[in-house]
């Protein structure tokens, strides 16, 4: 983990400069989030990079407890934060591997373009539900690597950087298994779009409100 969250502090400058590649897919994801918030919500984002989309979402909760592993993405996400005037998203340095999750606490969790940078994206989707009340929801945007030719390719050479601790290593899977790892853990799938192909694939995914498993 060290040599991961030190290759995001060293691109944290030009990862907040970047412009957002689909504005439009951005926008209407941000619209599906919201259709699913509601003012008294608890949420956790985990990866949130420099906080731009718990930023944008922070006035339509409760609170965001928004936590990544680069400090410097987190200082970028609190000077925005300071600078749009908004007190209830918290940013923490922390792992999702580390965060406790022996009690639901939150009504919602974000985890947008990480589930691929997992060693275990099957854990954290388990943990994500142990976390979550009855009822809430998962938000996540995911590239599926093993779905595209020129992602796979790509991989291929993030992975000889990777061996350097140069860069992350990415995680492969497909679409379909990705909602397969989702609907293992528990979840009900709300919602599930995919802008383009090639895309990330973005889906809401709900606890049971019912009865569920612990
Ligand atoms: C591709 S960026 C995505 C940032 C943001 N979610 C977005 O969509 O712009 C991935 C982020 O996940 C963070 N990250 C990587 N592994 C993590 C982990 N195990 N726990 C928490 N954050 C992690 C990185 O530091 C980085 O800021």
């Amino acid at each position: 983990m060290p040599s991961a969250s030190k290759f995001w502090d060293r691109i944290a400058e030009r990862y907040a400069r970047q412009p957002i590649a689909d504005e439009a897919a951005y926008q209407k994801k941000l619209q599906l989030t919201r259709e699913h918030f509601t003012p008294d919500m608890r949420v956790l984002e985990f990866g949130c990079g420099t906080g731009s989309t718990a930023l944008v979402l922070a006035p339509h909760v409760a609170h965001i407890h928004a936590i990544d592993i680069s400090p410097k993405m987190l200082d970028i996400a609190r000077q925005k934060a300071a600078a749009n005037h908004i007190d209830n998203v918290t940013f923490e340095l922390a792992s999702i591997d580390a965060l406790d999750a022996t009690e639901p606490r939150f009504n919602a969790v974000m985890g947008h373009s990480i589930l691929h940078l997992l060693d275990n994206k099957d854990e954290t989707i388990a943990k994500v539900y142990r976390l979550l009340t009855p009822g809430g929801v998962f938000v996540s945007s995911t590239m599926c690597i093993a779905d595209s030719f020129k992602m796979r390719m790509i991989k291929a050479v993030v992975s000889v950087g990777a061996l350097f601790g140069l860069l992350p290593q990415l995680r492969a899977f497909t679409q379909k298994a990705l909602l397969n790892s989702f609907t293992t853990a528990g979840f009900e799938i709300a919602h599930q779009w995919q802008p383009k192909p090639n895309s990330a694939v973005f889906i809401i995914a709900r606890k049971p409100a019912g009865p569920t498993r612990p």
